[in-house]
């Protein structure tokens, strides 16, 4: 059997996932009503069988007017906590850790399915009012959004708290707080979307504020034994932007606040982003706040393949990988990585009999 490091458990405070495969979150794009639905259990629970270590949801909003679009997952009442319970019990029964990201879209939301264009909905049209730091619309044909009031502002951070308590009850183990992808916590990172000029904007200590207040509030409220994830966009990719620097800074203080792991991504920000896309692109961000700050970190982006995502952790540049559209593509990635890794794991008893067997 290999040494495989991509095959090992990975331990967070009083939790401790199988392996450092994680299903990175997903929209689903699937539920008008913000509940998850049957096609949420058999996603998410068909990767859970596949081996993941730990299977996140997809964005699930805080708020209504919190949703990417009009049939993301909604945790914002208790019917859509009673409805996701089912998933993480399933999730954890197959050994993985269930995971669930929390999320506020800000000026980004109120879209349509991308199948069905993914433009801006008005409000009539099962859209809303969009909110954000500032009145600076990510799209220049889409409405202004409202600048959020410093009242408004606490209702965020409280609506994070309850959907962190929420989740708790629905029997999810990890939490990820969604600071990325140009959504409204990274409204108010970027001083490219915030432009502020109260106690939010401006200084590098005022637009982190929001998230900062975020994670404390969400950690205090979320039991002690349990992980915290935060996922920032590591860079706008765009000059005068928030960018690698500021992210290492802030990591920083996130893990003095209590954050677990950084789901190091980017971009998302602004429209005049040039991204470098290709195969591991983001991995330097996990391996500089790693090694910078301290925080375990999470690589993502455009990881597909077992060697590749071994020689990630086993280098020491990330503490696990997340895959996205790869597990699109197979949901037994792990089965199929830690096989051509020569990595024991186990499959699924009901699977058994199709496990390939070894050549001698
Ligand atoms: C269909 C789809 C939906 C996504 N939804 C989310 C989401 O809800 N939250 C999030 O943080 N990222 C989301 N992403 C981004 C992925 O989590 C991931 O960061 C990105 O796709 C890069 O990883 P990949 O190259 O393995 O696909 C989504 C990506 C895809 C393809």
């Amino acid at each position: 059997m290999s040494a495989s490091r991509l095959f090992t458990p990975w331990t967070l405070r009083g939790v401790t996932a199988r392996n450092r495969t994680i299903v990175s979150p997903m929209c689903e794009y699937s539920t008008p009503s913000g509940l998850a639905l049957p096609w949420h259990l058999v996603h998410l629970g068909s990767r859970a069988v596949g081996g993941a270590g730990i299977v996140f949801t997809e964005a699930a909003a805080v708020t209504p007017e919190g949703r990417i679009s009009a049939d993301d997952l909604g945790i914002w009442s208790d019917e859509q906590r009673d409805a996701l319970a089912p998933i993480a019990a399933f999730i954890r029964e197959q050994g993985a850790v269930a995971g669930i990201q929390l999320a506020h879209a800000g000026r980004k939301g109120s879209t349509d399915a991308p199948w069905r264009g993914g433009g801006h909905l008005d409000p009539g049209q099962r859209g809303w009012q969009v909110v954000a730091p500032s009145p600076v619309p990510y799209h220049p044909a889409w409405p202004l959004p409202h600048a959020l009031t410093l009242e408004e502002i606490a209702g965020v951070w409280e609506a994070f708290v309850a959907a962190a308590q929420r989740a708790d009850q629905a029997g999810f183990d990890v939490v990820e707080i969604h600071a990325a992808h140009g959504y409204l916590l990274h409204q108010f990172l970027s001083p490219l979307s915030n432009q502020r000029r109260d106690e939010y904007g401006g200084t590098f200590e005022n637009r982190t504020r929001l998230a900062r207040e975020v994670v404390e509030a969400v950690r205090r409220a979320w039991p002690a034994h349990k992980p915290l994830f935060v996922r920032l966009s590591c860079t706008d990719w765009v000059d005068g932007g928030w960018d690698a620097d500021q992210s290492v800074e802030l990591a920083r203080v996130l893990k003095h606040l209590g954050a677990d792991a950084i789901d190091c991504s980017s971009g998302g920000l602004d429209r005049a982003q040039k991204i470098p896309v290709g195969p591991g692109y983001q991995v330097p961000f996990a391996e500089r706040i790693r090694r910078e700050s301290g925080i375990q970190t999470i690589a993502v982006g455009m990881i597909t393949q077992a060697q590749q995502a071994e020689e990630i952790v086993a280098s020491g540049s990330a503490d696990a990988v997340a895959l996205a559209r790869e597990f699109l593509r197979d949901p037994f990635w792990p089965l199929h990585a830690a096989q051509e890794l020569d990595a024991g794991i186990a499959w699924p008893v009901q699977y058994e009999r199709a496990r390939p067997v070894p050549v001698a």
